[in-house]
C-alpha cells in the first residue's frame, strides 16, 4: 500500500492506495487561510502538520490496513509558500501563501537586480508576487529579527516531510516555483542567491520527484500511526503530482484543474518558454522532463466567496439534504442560459497571475442589472473562472503545446456541468480519470516508483490510471461562449486604472 498525503490550501487530504491506484481509505481536515491585509494570504504551518497526522492516523484505522504493509509515502502540496524555521526547527512565522501578493516592490527589486531576461534563462520564470524569492525578501526587509533567526526555509509540503522524517529536503517541481531554482541543472542558481545576498545554507537539498529522501522517525509514527522506517520520497508541487495522478506524465498530454486555484497544465520533454513570462515553465516530476503551466489565482476561490456571502440559506438546505452546497448552487446556475443574461465576472479576487500578471486586479461582476439574482451570479461567477482558463490556454497555443483533449480533475472538474463549459469553451473533448485523487494518487504513485513497486512513473500510471468516456464539445454552445468571452477579454484592459 501506498499513502499520499496532499497539502492543500483548504485542508489537507490523506488517501491509502492500493498498487493498482484504488482509494482504501481517505480523510481531510480543513483549516482557515487568513487574510490580515488586503492582498495578503497567510496559513500557520502547525495546522498542516496537525492536519497530516490526524488524516495519516484515520486513514490507516478506517483502512483495516496494518501500518506495517505501507510501503511508501509521497507527499504534494501548495507550491510558492515559505516556511521559515530557526535552527531548532520551530517555525518562526505563519506561512506566506501561493495566493499572497504582497511582494510588488520585492519583485520590482528581483527584476532590477538580476535583469528580467536573465532571470527567465535561469530560472524560465519573471519574478511574480506569488513566488518565494520576494516573500523572502519582503521578511527580511519587514521582519529583520525573524529574518535574523531563520535558519531554513522549506516550501509547504517539505515542512511536512521534515515533521515526517527530520530531512530538510525540496524536489525540482516545487523548488521551480522559487524563482531561484536553475531549471537546466535542476539545482540552486548560486547567481541569484549571490546577488541578492542570501545565504544558500538556508535552501535545503533538492531531489528529484521519486527519490527517496527520508524515514518515518519514531517521533513520526508516534504522531501519526505510521510504521517507524517508511520511506518518504521527493513528491511533488501539487500541479505536476497532480499530472502524475491522471497520467500527464507524456509529451502533447495535459489537464486542467480547479481548485482553489485554477491550473491548465502540458507535460514536455523539452523545455518550453513563454517569453513574457505569462505562463510558468517548471521542472516535470518525470526527470529530465519540464511542464508549462498557468495559474488563475481565484478559481474555486471564487466561488467558495460566493458559497460564503450569498449562499446561507443554501448551506443549510444542503444540511438537511445531506449534499454539498455546491451541487445546489450548480443546479442553480443550469437554470441560467450561456452568458448569465449578460452578466460577467472577473475572478480577480486575490489579484492575477496568469497571464495578466497584476497583483493589483480585483474582482468584478460586469452588467448588473434588477433581473439578475444569486443564480445568474453564479453562473457568471463559474463562466468567469472558466473564461480566465481560456484566456491562459490562449497562450499555451502560442507556445504551441496546445493538447487535442485535456483531462479535467479537482473539484471543478467532478461536475459534468463545469466540464461540459470547459469543453464548449475550450473547443476539445475533456475527458476525467476513474479515480479522482489528483495529487494524493500522484504522490502515492511517486512513492511506489522510490519504494520499487513500479519502475518508473509512466509504468506506475498505466497500473493505476483508468480513463472515462471523454465529454466533447457542443458547436452550438461554442459559439455562444465565444462571444461572450470577447467581451471578458476586453474587461480587463478596460478596468486596469481603476484597480489599486
Ligand atoms: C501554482 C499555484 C497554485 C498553488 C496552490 O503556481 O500557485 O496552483 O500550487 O494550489
Amino acid at each position: 500500500f501506498l499513502l499520499g498525503i496532499d497539502l492543500g490550501t483548504s485542508g489537507t487530504k490523506t488517501v491509502l492506495f492500493d498498487e493498482f491506484g484504488k482509494a482504501v481509505a481517505a480523510h481531510t481536515v480543513e483549516y482557515p487561510m487568513y487574510q490580515p491585509k488586503n492582498g495578503y494570504a497567510e496559513q500557520d504551518p502547525l495546522d498542516w502538520w496537525n492536519a497530516a497526522c490526524v488524516t495519516a492516523k484515520k486513514v490507516v484505522e478506517d483502512s483495516g490496513v496494518l501500518p506495517s504493509q505501507i510501503v511508501g509515502i509521497g507527499i504534494s502540496g501548495q507550491m510558492h509558500g515559505i516556511v521559515m524555521l530557526d535552527e531548532a526547527g520551530n517555525v518562526l512565522r505563519n506561512s506566506i501563501i501561493w495566493c499572497d501578493g504582497r511582494t510588488e516592490k520585492q519583485c520590482q527589486e528581483i527584476t532590477e537586480t538580476i535583469g528580467r531576461k536573465r532571470l527567465i534563462e535561469l530560472t524560465a520564470n519573471p519574478a511574480l508576487t506569488g513566488f518565494s524569492l520576494g516573500k523572502i525578501l519582503w521578511v527580511r526587509e519587514n521582519e529583520p529579527e525573524i529574518y535574523k533567526k531563520c535558519a531554513h526555509i522549506l516550501l509547504p509540503k517539505d515542512y511536512i516531510r521534515y515533521c515526517l522524517t527530520g530531512e530538510l529536503a525540496t524536489e525540482v517541481s516545487d523548488a521551480s516555483g522559487m524563482n531561484l531554482l536553475d531549471i537546466r541543472t535542476r539545482d540552486w542558481c548560486d547567481e541569484i542567491i549571490e546577488k541578492l545576498n542570501l545565504d544558500r545554507t538556508m535552501l535545503p537539498k533538492v531531489y528529484e520527484s521519486a527519490d527517496v529522501v527520508g524515514y518515518v522517525t519514531p517521533e513520526a509514527a508516534k504522531k501519526t500511526g505510521l510504521t517507524e522506517g517508511i520511506p518518504v520520497v521527493g513528491g511533488a508541487g501539487d500541479n505536476a503530482a497532480a499530472a502524475v495522478g491522471v497520467g500527464v506524465v507524456k509529451n502533447g498530454t495535459a489537464f486542467t484543474t480547479i481548485g482553489t486555484s485554477g491550473v491548465i497544465f502540458a507535460h514536455t520533454d523539452k523545455m518550453m518558454l513563454d517569453p513574457e513570462g505569462r505562463v510558468h515553465t517548471f521542472c516535470a516530476a518525470v526527470k529530465g522532463e519540464y511542464t508549462v503551466m498557468s495559474c488563475t489565482l481565484a478559481a474555486g476561490l471564487s466561488l467558495k466567496w460566493v458559497r460564503d456571502t450569498f449562499c446561507t440559506s443554501e448551506i443549510e438546505v444542503a444540511k438537511g439534504l445531506d449534499t454539498d452546497p455546491y451541487n445546489i448552487m450548480t443546479a442553480m446556475a443550469e437554470r441560467v442560459p450561456i452568458g448569465s443574461e449578460r452578466l460577467l465576472f472577473l475572478p480577480y479576487l486575490m489579484g492575477e497571475r496568469s497571464p495578466i500578471l497584476d497583483s493589483k486586479a480585483r474582482g468584478a461582476f460586469i452588467g448588473l442589472s434588477g433581473i439578475h439574482g444569486k443564480k445568474e451570479m453564479i453562473r457568471s461567477v463559474l463562466e468567469g473562472v472558466i473564461y480566465s482558463q481560456k484566456h491562459c490556454l490562449e497562450v499555451l497555443t502560442e507556445m504551441e503545446v496546445l493538447p487535442k483533449e485535456m483531462l479535467a480533475c479537482g473539484g471543478g472538474g467532478r461536475s459534468p456541468f463545469w466540464r461540459q463549459m470547459m469543453a464548449d469553451l475550450f473547443g476539445f473533448p475533456v475527458n476525467t480519470v476513474s479515480n479522482q485523487e489528483g495529487p494524493a494518487l500522484g504522490a502515492a504513485l511517486l512513492a511506489g516508483v522510490g519504494a520499487g513497486v513500479y519502475k518508473s512513473i509512466e509504468e506506475a500510471c498505466e497500473k493505476a490510471i483508468v480513463y472515462n468516456e471523454p465529454q466533447p464539445p457542443m458547436q452550438e454552445n461554442t459559439d455562444q461562449y465565444l462571444k461572450f468571452y470577447e467581451i471578458y477579454k476586453k474587461l480587463y484592459d478596460n478596468l486596469k486604472d481603476s484597480f489599486e
